[in-house]
């Protein structure tokens, strides 16, 4: 955000300023057709600038693209455009020092810094409001402050991917053991693990560049709904502010903010990994697992009880899942039914998605954050990796591959071996070659060489699958694609 709005009290204006309402000429923004200000009520249900500030620097940037546009294709001046950039220009300077005077009675953002361009070069600021309208205005602004949003949402996804990468890379042949069901199934690497999730990051940071693909049309020309009847360029402008093209149809232009509604849900989709990698961060911090350490930077104590060191930011990623889908929610309740074109509903649309974005950008920033800090009980995980008969698949795919027996047998003998190793209270790899001689008469000492963890990772060389081998392949690949 830039300035405060300190001076935003929307009842006295400062001296030498407009009241309450009004334009600084003495006319109410909207004209001539209004004699009475707005009731008190009306102004506190209608003010934006709290929230819409936020797209100050859109809207001037789209105000100099709109401004210039115009002088090309002879609607103002070029000594009105000067005037006009010169304006933007010392506005821009105002907001950066923290001086720009962001005002409740101007409303929103547009009427803000129309006003304040007024106050600043005089009754010519009315004409940068040719061949435009807030409708597209703010259109503009929107999804211009959106775009940005998802290229620095990929960029942090590429940050976090890069961290899991590195993680990855240590660790792509440490054992763990891998879960279905939340119970043992079988030995996978810590690697293999944290690699699942760059995949499901890079889907995320895929959603948000389609989304931003689909959105990169320029609004700016579509005017209040129908389109302007002066000559202006939307090429040329659409150019100027980084989108492929201009929207081509003017009503659906003003009306649809579905580029935002995609973005969340792409935003929401990213939240739900996120808070899957949180609660497995959660888990592993959990005493009983001490699967992993984290470092003091993202956790806390307890004022009561010493021993503790809570992932407090692990549960906080894990929660914001909540405020994502719900902004998504908000939006898409918003939007339905409305009628074409332009409805005020539609200024609820900045709220969620700023706080949506905010709360994204933090979680992703902490998550990278902790990938970064956590470091493995390599031999806690790898004593897991072997716990719960985990190597129980492998034994019965040697009878098969050995032996040649029909896999619902081998599975069978397999269960016998797993029952009478918990009768005798050892591992697979434990039980006397006499024990399962006594299951299969045909099952020599070679079966040890696959029941250990690390011989079942190993074994694992499918593509895509756990073995050491296979995780540095995908290493390699994502290495090179977010280099
Ligand atoms: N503050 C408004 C919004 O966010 C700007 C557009 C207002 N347009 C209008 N016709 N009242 O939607």
């Amino acid at each position: 955000m830039t300035a405060d709005s300190s001076n935003a009290s929307g009842k006295s204006a400062p001296a030498g300023q407009a009241p309450s309402g009004q334009a600084p000429s003495g006319q109410a923004m909207w004209g001539g057709r209004f004699s009475a200000k707005p009731a008190e009520l009306m102004q506190a249900i209608n003010v934006s600038i709290g929230f819409d500030r936020r797209l100050a620097a859109q809207d001037l940037e789209g105000s100099r693209a709109h401004a210039a546009m115009l002088q090309k294709v002879g609607v103002i001046t070029s000594a009105d455009e000067a005037a006009i950039q010169k304006g933007l220009a010392d506005i821009a300077a105002e907001m950066a020092e923290g001086t720009f005077p962001f005002r409740e009675e101007f409303e929103d953002i547009h009427m803000n810094v129309e006003a304040r361009l007024r106050e600043l070069i005089g009754p010519v600021a009315g004409r940068l409001h040719t061949a435009r309208s807030r409708n597209d205005q703010v259109a503009l602004d929107f999804r211009m402050w959106v775009r940005e949003a998802c290229d620095r949402t990929i960029d942090q996804l590429k940050l976090l991917q890069a961290a899991l990468v590195g993680k990855a890379e240590a660790h792509a042949a440490t054992l763990m053991p891998g879960f279905t069901h939340m119970q043992t199934a079988q030995p996978v690497t810590f690697g293999h693990h944290l690699m699942a999730y760059v995949e499901m990051f890079g889907r995320d940071a895929s959603r948000f560049a389609d989304a931003r693909a689909r959105m990169n049309e320029c609004p700016l020309g579509a005017a209040a709904l129908a389109g302007s009847p002066f000559p202006i360029d939307r090429g040329m402008t659409a150019k100027a502010l980084r989108f492929d093209r201009p929207t081509a149809n003017s009503l659906d232009t003003v009306a649809d903010r579905d580029f935002a509604l995609e973005s969340l849900a792409a935003a929401t989709i990213c939240a739900v990994h996120l808070s899957r990698l949180a609660e497995e961060i959660v888990i592993w911090m959990t005493p009983q697992f001490g699967f992993i350490r984290l470092s003091d930077a993202f956790t806390t104590g307890s004022s009561i009880m010493p021993q503790k060191k809570n992932p407090d930011a692990a549960e906080l990623v894990r929660a914001k899942a909540g405020r994502l889908l719900a902004a998504f929610t908000q939006l898409t309740v918003v939007m339905k039914g409305l009628p074409m074109t332009y409805s005020k509903d539609m200024q609820e649309d900045k709220v969620p998605t700023f706080e949506a974005f905010d709360a994204l950008e933090l979680s992703l920033g902490a998550m990278a954050g902790m990938v970064g800090d956590l470091e493995p009980d390599v031999g806690r995980m790898a004593a897991a990796a072997g716990a719960g008969f985990s190597t129980a698949t492998d034994l019965a795919d040697w009878l098969v591959r050995t032996l040649d027996l029909p896999f619902r047998d081998a599975h069978h003998i397999t269960g016998a071996a797993v029952k009478r190793a918990e009768q005798l209270g050892c591992d697979l790899p434990g039980l006397p070659l006499a024990e399962l001689q006594a299951l299969e008469p045909r099952i020599d000492r070679g079966v040890y060489d696959v029941l250990t963890p690390a011989a079942s990772a190993a074994s694992r060389k499918s593509y895509g699958g756990t073995a050491p081998d296979q995780v540095r392949t995908q290493i390699q690949r994502w290495k090179e694609s977010l280099a």
